[in-house]
């Protein structure tokens, strides 16, 4: 159950980004990310995805976010993150494809413990991916949040566009 609310202060965890060599095929090197001392002081949109690759965030969730860059960006915000429950070589190389590097900063929480720590993961189990971040986009201010939004289903809530209206 999502625990986290308009209001709190987001947990502390440590996800894991990368350098992001621009060449596709090129490995990432992968960083720790420590989220506290990454976002204090910053505006942050984060939204994370149940996995890279999967139509419903590749063809939906993350180009929305690389279309309305700019304009979300023009509102003072400071990063756009992305993240996942994959690791941090898919991410990597899906921000790569995608043409988010530079934009979007893609960031794995592998094993969907900082995702957890706000009850915003799901079992997907039954499909064989295992546990997972539920659907969902986040606004942050001094690592407050100011909006929050999860999708049970589709792109709706979390979606770029919505996340833009909500700045
Ligand atoms: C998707 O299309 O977004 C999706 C597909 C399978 C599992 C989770 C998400």
């Amino acid at each position: 159950m999502v625990s986290v609310k308009v209001g709190d202060k987001i947990p502390d965890g440590v996800l894991k980004g990368s350098s992001n060599p621009e060449e596709v095929s090129a490995c990432a090197v992968v960083v720790n990310y420590p989220i506290h001392e990454k976002w204090a002081g910053k505006k942050v949109v984060v939204f994370a995805v149940p996995g890279a690759f999967t139509p419903g965030c590749h063809i939906q969730h993350l180009p929305g976010f690389i279309e309305h860059y700019q304009e979300i960006k023009a509102k003072g915000v400071d990063i756009i993150a992305c993240i996942s429950a994959n690791d941090a070589y898919v991410l990597d190389a899906w921000g790569k494809h995608s043409g988010a590097s530079g934009k979007i900063e893609m960031l794995s929480d592998g094993l969907a413990a900082w995702t957890g720590s706000m009850g915003l993961t799901k079992d997907l189990s039954a499909i064989g991916f295992g546990l997972r971040t539920e659907r969902f986009a986040m606004y942050l201010d001094d690592l407050v949040v100011k909006y929050l939004g999860v999708d049970a289903k589709g792109v709706s809530l979390s979606s770029a566009s919505t996340v833009l209206a909500s700045l």
